[in-house]
């Protein structure tokens, strides 16, 4: 089975599957630098591990790779801005803050946090693979923004019986 790979239509297939929307974090020296990402996935329990899929074009891509450690931010549903704004479209006057754990700086007002430091990075095709063992973690119950469809959405909380 091979078929003709029409990138549009790709696009909109993997977009059906939905996700949150993080902000992963690298020091830069005493600075920081943050990106946008939804291939975010946790791993395993014992031991703790979570994984990021980064494009080698990306700066993060590089600068995970010097500092061996990353957090990872999650979004609450009003913060479709900052998702843009670390997505390479700088939004006027945001100004974001960052908490640091040791030498692992997170987003503040994320719904969840995670800090970890590098225990693989897995080249796969145009992007890497970076596991992260999880240092440091907490979280509120506040709603998440949430990515479907190419498109911004909010979590409607209803329960769907199984
Ligand atoms: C909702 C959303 C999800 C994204 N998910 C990823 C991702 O999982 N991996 C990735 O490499 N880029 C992802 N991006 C794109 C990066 O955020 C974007 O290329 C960013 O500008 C790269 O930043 P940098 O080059 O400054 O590190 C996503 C963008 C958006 C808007």
């Amino acid at each position: 089975m091979s078929q003709h790979i029409d990138h549009h239509e790709l696009r909109s297939t993997l977009g059906r599957f939905t996700t949150g929307v993080t902000i992963v974090t690298t020091p830069v020296g005493d600075s920081v630098h943050a990106m946008t990402l939804n291939a975010f996935l946790s791993v395993s329990l014992d031991p703790p591990l979570i994984a990021v899929c980064i494009n080698k074009n990306a700066k993060m891509h590089g600068l995970i790779a010097a500092s061996g450690v990353y957090g990872v931010s999650v979004l609450p549903h009003e913060a479709a801005h900052v998702s843009q704004h670390f997505a390479g479209r700088p939004v006027d006057g945001f100004e974001p803050r960052f908490t640091w754990v040791g030498s692992v700086p997170l987003l503040e007002g994320a719904i969840a946090h995670l800090g970890t430091t590098v225990i693989d990075a897995h080249e796969v095709g145009d992007h890497t693979i970076y596991t992260g063992e999880i240092r440091y973690f907490n979280h509120t119950d506040d709603k998440p923004l949430i990515f479907f469809g190419g498109r911004y959405r909010s979590l409607g909380m209803e329960n769907v019986p199984a």
